[in-house]
């Protein structure tokens, strides 16, 4: 399956397309995590796209939409994938379809996770990060682990990000409503989305998104 999913930031795409690319056996692609691992190795991209993350701003196109082509463009994700992230504007939708077209290819299902912006911004103010591995995602209150500042899963230690201030998070939900939920007419277009409340608990989205993807991918 091709699956784009769409939400605001802090809606919990990282946190579901874990589960979710577990259960389809699809790798999951975030140009975010993406973005932030070439950021923690100092490459040329990372020192690009940087300034434009901890702004809160889109990482230009021209960056962007190449990166994203070459990590598809991987033996894992020839026969399917769940892009967490991208696109994130119409031309990033376009060039999406564009490179899937070319080998007569095209999207299943975009599911598009719906959250009240109170409690995003609840969500973003309390997540907490794994240096050794980005699925591994926490929350003080809501999802803590066991020992503090200490990932369950690995040992490794957890971290805030830097675009997780209250400007940064304001400027990244502008830029949701003004450039990203433009798309979601985008693909309404092509009868691809699938709209599910985020609310609840982690288990519950994942199993709404399952039967939703179920019934219309
Ligand atoms: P990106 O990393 O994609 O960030 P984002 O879209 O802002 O989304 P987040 O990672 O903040 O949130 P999420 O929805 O994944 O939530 P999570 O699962 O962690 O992008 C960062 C930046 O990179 C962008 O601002 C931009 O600069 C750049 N960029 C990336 N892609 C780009 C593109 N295509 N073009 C241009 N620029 C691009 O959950 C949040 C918290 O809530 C966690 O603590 C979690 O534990 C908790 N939580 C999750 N689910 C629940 C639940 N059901 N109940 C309670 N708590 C929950
Ligand atoms: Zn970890």
């Amino acid at each position: 399956m091709r699956i784009v999913l769409v939400g605001p930031p802090g809606a919990g795409k990282g946190t579901q397309a874990a589960y979710l690319a577990k259960n389809l056996s699809i790798p999951h692609i975030s140009t975010g995590d993406l973005f932030r691992a070439n950021i923690s190795q100092g490459t040329p991209l990372g020192k690009q796209a940087k300034q434009f993350i901890d702004a809160g701003d889109l990482v230009p196109d021209s960056v962007t939409i190449g990166m994203a082509r070459e990590r598809m463009a991987q033996p894992d994700a020839v026969g399917g994938f769940l892009l967490d992230g991208f696109p994130r504007n119409v031309a990033q939708a376009e060039a999406l379809d564009a490179a899937l077209g070319e080998d007569d290819l095209a999207l299943d299902a975009v599911l598009d996770l719906e959250v009240p912006e109170d409690e995003v911004v609840k969500r973003i103010a309390g997540r907490r990060i794994c240096r050794n591995d980005s699925s591994h995602v926490f929350h003080v209150s809501y999802n803590p682990p066991k020992r503090d500042g200490v990932c369950d899963a690995c040992g490794g230690e957890l971290y805030q990000r830097e675009d997780d201030n209250e400007d940064t998070v304001r400027k990244r939900l502008e830029i949701y409503h003004t450039q990203t939920e433009p798309i979601i007419d985008y693909y309404k277009a092509q009868g691809l989305v699938v709209t599910i409340s985020a609310l609840g608990k982690v288990t519950e989205v994942t199993d709404r998104a399952m039967e939703a993807l179920k019934r219309d991918a």
